[in-house]
């Protein structure tokens, strides 16, 4: 006895994308309307979308702080955040850190203090270290190095890092005490 089996052909619909959204949001003090997807992290945003590559992506996952960036004045990870989540935000990357009367104490420090190597981590650490003295924490030197820990540097320019860090205080601090 003969045993067919027939195949049934099946034809495959794609689905379609989900629509973008579209948000707002404030960068480097310039308002950007934008239609993104759902799944774009505030890290791929600015990188990939915005040209903004002074932003690192280091591990993707949290875990180095290369890619922290300002929003409304706060630290965050932007590989952690999708792009979304933060419409109305007012963000700072390391672009806009600097003023129009030039750097910023914190990179004037850096550089001083020779607090980089590589340079790989150095945007992250900086918009890191802004944020820090935004939250005016920092009073000791280990609470500088508690407050700096996510933030990995491959080549270990730490100890200069926290220099830099200090001296950008003092220097903040002294400019307060003068207005
Ligand atoms: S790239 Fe975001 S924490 Fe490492
Ligand atoms: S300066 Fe190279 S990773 Fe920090």
């Amino acid at each position: 006895m003969e045993i067919r089996t027939e195949q049934a052909t099946r034809t495959v619909i794609p689905s379609p994308l989900p629509p973008k959204h579209a948000i707002t949001l404030i960068i480097n003090g310039v308002e950007k309307k934008l239609e993104v997807a759902t799944w774009t992290t505030l890290l791929d945003l600015l990188r990939h979308e915005l040209d903004l590559t002074g932003t690192k992506k280091g591990c993707d996952h949290g875990q180095c702080g290369a890619c922290t960036v300002l929003i409304n004045n706060k630290r965050i990870n932007s590989c952690l955040t999708l792009a979304v989540m933060q419409d109305g935000a007012d963000i700072t990357t390391i672009e806009g850190v600097a003023t129009h009367t030039g750097l910023h104490p914190v990179q004037q420090a850096f550089i001083e203090h020779d607090a980089f190597q590589c340079g790989y981590c150095t945007p992250g650490q900086i918009c890191s270290a802004v944020g820090l003295l935004n939250e005016g924490q920092a009073n000791t030197t280990d609470e500088i190095r508690d407050l700096m820990s996510g933030n990995i540097c491959r080549c270990g320019a730490y100890p200069n890092i926290v220099k830099a860090i200090e001296a950008a205080k003092s220097q903040l601090t002294a400019l307060n005490l003068k207005k």
